[in-house]
């Protein structure tokens, strides 16, 4: 009967709609399209040509889909729109270790690549981000990792593409920075088409080792930002504003032999235990500013620690450095038995915003200062994500919509590099969903919302 009952209501539903939400992967209440009429589970980049001709005759929008990833509803017009995801089109092939190249499709995820790669002995540099995301999709977004040495956006270490045009064409750019295809096509937010094909550039395998330091606050305001980042392969910092401390986390390659631990690293991971505790008591901080207090101090202490476990034992590491291989110790995954924090209802809002670094110092001490005037009113500003707020940096890449580029029209001086002001908050289970003080992030938030970050 009440599968009787389900069967007539789409039957009703359908008949006056024939339309629907297309949600992230956070699922039903999140959605990032709102006028979907068909999404397709591709299996090639034929199909994924078919799909596209087809829609174009029957006057369409069409958008990628790839991991649904996202944080917030940009992925398509208000027009009716098709979707095509990309999960199943995800061949990797072409390793040539000698020329430094691979070829994948556009479904490939950052986890799936580096496993296959170190498997044959290499892997793809800094140009990583999270391990479950695909390589359409980071590429699309101008997805980046945090580095002011390297290169740290993905598309950095992107040779080619193949991308297909909404008439259904494949379209194949090479990386030429004097040609303005390839500038466009660079981070083109999935607005010229879908990319199918992707030829990387890697690497032979290294081993990673990973710092930490404590610092307190008026170190990091008043000191040398641009000197503590560019030296390493990979840094950033983590601003933790109740405790007015930061986290500076520094990694760099380190000869294979140089180690034997084999550590790896999550973020995301949490027990089933420590998920029910902290969803109660950030829900709690909707309405208690004292539970965000504390959360605060609690996320700041386990955050200390290394977030690391022995890859083989999956015993917790507990000193600083961290060594192990690239992948693993620069992104690693999920620890055996736990599951990601947003499985647990753990989810945030975050709002991201990029500065030249060369004003970096600048920046974070007017955020101090918008912070000490919502103290003035009694509200301490506190960080409710477990991370801390994130502070990431990227070498300058020169595209036309990436947020890393130089020669704006802004007079700015971009040529440093770009300093990333990543606020990531909970957003509670409870009541409206919003957040305590939630004017103080609406009134900020000219929102560059299409991306966070954590790694
Ligand atoms: C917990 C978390 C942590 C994150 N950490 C980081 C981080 O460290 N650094 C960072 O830069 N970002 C980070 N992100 C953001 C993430 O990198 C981007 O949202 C990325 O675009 C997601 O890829 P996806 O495969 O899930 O794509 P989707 O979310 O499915 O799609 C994102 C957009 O890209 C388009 N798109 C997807 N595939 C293609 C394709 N093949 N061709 C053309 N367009 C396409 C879609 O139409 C859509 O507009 C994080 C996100 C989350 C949720
Ligand atoms: C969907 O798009 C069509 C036009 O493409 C428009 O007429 C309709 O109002 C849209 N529906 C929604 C829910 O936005
Ligand atoms: C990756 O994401 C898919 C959903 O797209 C999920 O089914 C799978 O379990 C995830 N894998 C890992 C290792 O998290």
């Amino acid at each position: 009967m009440p599968r009787l009952c389900s069967l007539l209501t789409a039957a009703t539903l359908c008949g006056l709609s024939s339309s629907f939400e297309y949600n992230t992967f956070d699922g039903e209440g999140h959605p990032s399209c709102y006028n979907v009429t068909a999404v397709y589970d591709a299996r090639s980049v034929g199909e994924i040509a078919d799909l596209v001709k087809d829609a174009a005759r029957k006057g369409l929008q069409v958008r990628a889909g790839g991991k649904g990833h996202m944080w917030y509803d940009t992925q398509c017009s208000d027009d009716e729109t098709v979707i095509i995801r990309t999960e199943y089109v995800n061949n990797i092939w072409d390793l040539d270790l000698d020329a430094g190249t691979v070829m994948v499709e556009a479904g490939v995820t950052f986890f799936q690549l580096a496993e296959y790669l170190h498997d044959n002995g290499a892997n793809i540099g800094t140009g990583l981000v999270n391990w479950n995301i695909s390589l359409g999709g980071s590429i699309a977004m101008g997805a980046h990792r945090t580095s002011l040495r390297e290169d740290a956006v993905v598309v950095g270490g992107v040779l080619a593409l193949d991308l297909i045009d909404g008439k259904g064409k494949i379209q194949h750019i090479e990386r030429d920075e004097s040609d303005d295809d390839w500038l466009a096509a660079s981070t083109s937010l999935g607005l010229l088409g879908i990319i199918v094909k992707i030829k990387l550039r890697v690497f032979p395998e290294t081993k990673v080792w990973a710092m930490q330091k404590t610092l307190d606050e008026d170190d990091v305001l008043d000191g040398d930002i641009y000197g503590m980042i560019s030296p390493y392969l990979t840094a950033n910092l983590w601003w933790w504003p109740y405790k007015r401390k930061f986290h500076w986390r520094y990694y760099d390659s380190v000869p294979v032999d140089e180690s034997n631990q084999e550590g790896f690293q999550s973020t995301f991971s949490v027990t089933e235990l420590e998920a029910v505790a902290a969803r109660t008591l950030l829900d709690s901080g909707k309405y208690l500013p004292s539970s965000n207090w504390l959360m605060e101090e609690i996320f700041f202490g386990l955050w200390n620690k290394p977030n690391f476990h022995d890859k083989s034992t999956d015993k917790e590491i507990t000193e600083w450095p961290v060594y192990g291989y690239n992948y693993d110790v620069l992104i690693g995954g999920l620890y055996p038995d736990q599951k990601p924090e947003w499985d647990y209802d753990l989810r945030g809002y975050t709002l991201e915003l990029a500065f030249p670094v060369a004003r970096a110092n600048e920046m974070l001490k007017r955020v101090r200062k918008l912070f000490d005037a919502e103290a003035a009113r009694l509200i301490f500003m506190t960080s409710t994500y477990r991370s801390g707020i994130n502070i990431k940096f990227s070498k300058p890449h020169y595209d036309f919509l990436g947020q890393a580029t130089y020669d704006t029209v802004d007079g700015q001086d971009w040529s440093k590099g770009t300093i990333m002001f990543d606020f990531p908050s909970y957003r509670p289970t409870v009541g409206d969903q919003k957040r305590y003080n939630e004017q103080f992030f609406t009134k900020r938030s000219t929102t560059n919302g299409v991306e966070s970050c954590t790694v």
